[in-house]
This record gives structure tokens, sequence and C-alpha cells, in this order.
């Protein structure tokens, strides 16, 4: 069956984003060029199973890119989360492509938690998300490089909260942190900036310096998070330190309760570092993002009484490993046909 259409209506996506022996749930379909014209050719049934048979037929055919239509794109998403843990696990897939995977699973999961953070799904979307995370950085390889890469430059809460979460497991483990705080810090970095869901979104864009007004709705944030999510009896004591400490300065200068040094716990100490860093090597309403190098020396030079020195120490280790935002940013990662295009 062949149905000739504007490429507008059709999505690409990977090989790789089907899982074998899945219900895949939308019409898949290969892309004919011939003479000019596109056509789409369909190639498996939505209702139909993915079978190993059908993936060695993609395989012989040497194809890359596999396309869908453009208004199947959120069972396309859904069926990427639900199937997260296979993709995870595949030996066949890349670091870079369960990456990928994982970062376009997060980007549609975060946006529903941020539009409706007491919803018990949501939140519980989120920590199978984390599971998978930890799973994919423990089982895999070069997973340092690999989910740096994928991470986005741009400065949206959205972004921003998987970026800090991302950042903050890979740290986690750096500090040989055991699976279940690994868990419980994941999850809350995730969540940590949930609260902003509540401000006037014309107060969160603002491009300039704010009003005395103005930042004090911005610093209700970590409590309006933490009021929130305290309704949902699922989520760990340690999430909530990170929602709530993160803008806690070492020296007693932060808020929301100006805590200081031993006061703070130690998700409040590791988010505030990374929530500052990923801040800071973003393109956000007010300033360009900064390459991972001068944002060092900046938080040295600025705001190092901000910060616990020693897990700041330990941070500028833990970096060292890699200048991981001088890769490819994520929609470069995107864009490469072997992985998912669009
Ligand atoms: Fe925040
Ligand atoms: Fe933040």
């Amino acid at each position: 069956m062949t149905i000739p259409s504007s490429t507008d209506e059709y999505t690409a996506i990977s090989k790789d984003a089907l899982v074998e022996n899945t219900k895949i749930e939308f019409d898949v379909f290969l892309k004919n060029d011939l003479g000019g014209n596109s056509r789409y050719i369909l190639f498996c049934r939505g209702n139909q199973e993915f079978s190993a048979e059908r993936r060695g037929e993609l395989l012989n055919r040497n194809t890359h890119r596999l396309y869908i239509s453009t208004k199947d794109t959120d069972k396309y998403l859904k069926y990427q989360e639900k199937n997260l843990k296979q993709i995870v696990e595949d030996k066949s897939k890349s670091s870079l492509q369960k990456s990928g995977a994982l970062y376009q699973v997060a980007t549609n999961m975060v946006h529903d938690v941020l539009d409706n953070p007491k919803s018990g799904e949501n939140l519980e979307r989120a920590s199978t998300w984390v599971g998978n995370t930890i799973s994919h950085i423990v089982q895999n390889q070069n997973t340092f490089s690999s989910l740096f890469q994928v991470t986005s430059n741009d400065y949206q809460t959205a972004t921003h909260s998987i970026n800090v979460s991302v950042i903050g497991l890979l740290f986690g483990k750096h500090l040989s942190l055991p699976p279940n705080e690994l868990e419980c810090l994941g999850t809350g970095l995730l969540l940590h900036d949930v609260g902003k869901s509540t401000l006037p979104q014309d107060v969160l864009d603002k491009k300039g310096s704010l009003t005395s007004e103005e930042f004090e709705i911005i610093k209700s944030h970590p409590k309006a998070g933490l009021d929130l999510l305290e309704q949902n009896d699922s989520i760990d004591e340690l999430s909530l330190k990170v929602v709530i400490q993160h803008h806690e300065n070492n020296d007693g200068t932060g808020y929301p309760y100006g805590l200081g040094g031993s006061d703070i716990h130690l998700f409040g100490h590791i988010s505030r570092i990374i929530d500052v860093y990923d801040a800071m090597t973003s393109d956000r309403p007010y300033a360009d993002a900064l390459r991972p190098f001068a944002t060092l020396a900046e938080i040295k030079k600025e705001n190092q009484i901000c910060f616990n020195e020693e897990l700041l120490k330990e941070f500028i280790c833990f970096l060292g490993q890699k200048n991981q935002r001088s890769e490819p940013r994520a929609e470069d990662i995107l864009l490469d046909p072997s992985f998912v295009a669009k």
C-alpha cells in the first residue's frame, strides 16, 4: 500500500527506535524517493508485532530511517517510554542511542510533570525514568560522554531539569552513592524546580535584572515545589531535600531558609553546585552559555563561598574526565540520521 504525501505529514525515526517483539501501536512507513517524488510505503501496521524477521528485513535493506505519521508522534513517544527498559538493556544499541532515547522520553515526560506535578502517575513516570537512567549509567561504558552529548544547552525549566538530573546521577555515581540514594538524588533533581510551574511566566522569562518583588516571587519556588510534592507519599524525604535546599548556600546567604554548612544536607550541597553549573553552561534569557571551564573559573572566583568546598573540588575532578559540552549538542545528535531524525 502506497500513500503519497508531503514530508511534513511524516516524521522520521531511527530504525533502532523499534524494539523486537513489541506491538508498535502506530503505523511505520519506509520512504521511497523516485523521480523527485517521495512516497511512503507502509512497512508495519500499528496493530502488528515488530518481530525479529521484520527487523532482519530492515537490516537487509540497509534502512536507517523509518517514518511515522506526524499525528502519531505522541503514540511513538509513549511507545518509547513504555519500552525504555528494553532499549537501555539492548546490547545491539550504542550508548549514544540509549542516551538519546532517555533524553527524548524525559523531554516528553517532564513537560507532563510540569503541567501536572500533583499527578501520582506523572511522578511514577519520573521515578521509572530515573531507574532506567541509573541502569544505563551502571551497565554501559561511555555514558559520561554520551549523556553529556544529548543534554541541551537551551535553558528552559524542562531541559534544565533533565540536565541536572543526568549530571547529578553521573556525579552521584562518581561519589559512589548507593543505588537507592542515587534514585532519590536523580528524582529530586528532576523535580527540583517543579515549584516554578506555579510562578507567573513573565517573571520566569524576564530578560535583565529582576525587581526585588520579582525576586521574592522567584524565591518562593523551592517551598512551592515542596508543597506540591509532599502531597504524594511515593516521593522520598531525600528527594524532597533537593527540592527545598537547592538554593541554600554554604555560607548561609541562600534561600528559602538561609541554612548553612552542615545544616544543609549532602543532596542540598550537590544540587546547589549542579544547578548553578547547568544554568551557566546554558543559554538563558539574560546571558549566553559559558564553556565548561570558563564556568568553573567563574564559579571559583565569584561563588566559592556558596558551595561546599570539598564537593566543589570533587565536582571539578569529575568534570575533568572530559570536556563534555565541546561535544555536539542535543539538536545535532537528534538530527543525525543514524540516531533519530525529524
Ligand atoms: Fe531552583
Ligand atoms: Fe534549577
